[in-house]
């Protein structure tokens, strides 16, 4: 399969790069900054790696990464919408109304939502004459309205628009012959060690990473409505 990978650079996107190549995939990162592992897999890869920068931020940036891909590959299988931000933290005393940071608001937003549109509407034109599609939009448990505490307000809000659009987007392929094969899933990967997940941490970035690639690979089954899962393939609480 080829699959791109957003925010490839490092946490979960760097262990989702790792694995897919260890099966023998070929991988598409994409990233704003390389870091070092990703030059090095370049170089014991070699052309299974396809090495792109995007910033998912910015529609120029996905726009020139189409277009440079477009040179190399007639069809793609899948994207992984991994690239996010997490700005906030639990120590935040103030009033989380009043003392909402509109600007961290509307680039969570900008990143988190807008990012995942803007890349499947370059894209999707490209997965379409793909030949074993998916589209995996990365998620979390806080995306959910049964919700706890005040904490995370703009990352959450952010990562339930992603699961409304990717639900809507499922309705809309599932429907039509032509497209109701492509898999279309959002996928909590767990609490983990990444730089984002420095407060809840839990797991290590390698576990979901195999789980989502088991995923993306066909060997979960998943039958479900709303395909809002865990690394597992566990239905997520909506
Ligand atoms: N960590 C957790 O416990 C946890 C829990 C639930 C869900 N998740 C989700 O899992 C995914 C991966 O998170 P992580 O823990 O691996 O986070 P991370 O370690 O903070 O990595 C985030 C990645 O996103 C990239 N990114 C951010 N803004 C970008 C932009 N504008 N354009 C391109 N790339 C951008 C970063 O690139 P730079 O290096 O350039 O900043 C980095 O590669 C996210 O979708 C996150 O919401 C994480």
């Amino acid at each position: 399969m080829v699959i791109l990978v957003t925010g490839a650079n490092r946490g979960l996107g760097i262990e989702l790069v790792k694995e897919g190549l260890k099966r023998g995939h070929t991988v598409i990162a994409t990233y704003r900054n390389p870091g070092d592992d990703l030059p090095r897999l370049k170089e014991e890869y070699q052309d299974r790696l396809v090495m792109q920068v995007m910033d998912v931020e910015d529609f120029a940036s996905i726009s020139s990464a189409y277009d440079s891909l477009c040179g190399k590959f007639n069809a793609i299988d899948g994207v992984v919408n991994n690239a996010a931000v997490l700005y906030e933290t639990k120590a935040f005393k103030g009033d989380p109304i009043v003392d909402m940071d509109l600007d961290m608001f509307h680039k969570t937003f900008e990143i988190n939502i807008h990012g995942p549109v803007m890349v499947l509407k370059k894209f999707m034109p490209l997965i379409y004459k793909g030949s074993d599609r998916c589209i995996v939009n990365i998620s979390t448990e806080g995306a959910k309205l049964k919700t706890e505490g005040s904490h995370y307000i703009a990352y959450s809000a952010s990562k339930i628009a992603l699961n409304l659009y990717t639900q809507k987007i499922r309705n809309y392929l599932s429907a039509r012959e032509d497209t109701k094969d492509i898999r279309v899933y959002m996928i909590h990967p767990g609490r983990m060690f990444t730089v984002m997940g420095v407060e809840n941490a839990q797991i290590q970035p390698g576990e979901p990473a195999f789980g989502i690639w088991d995923i993306i690979e066909k060997k979960k089954k998943i039958d479900l409505d709303i395909p809002f899962i865990n690394y597992k393939a566990e239905q997520m609480p909506l």
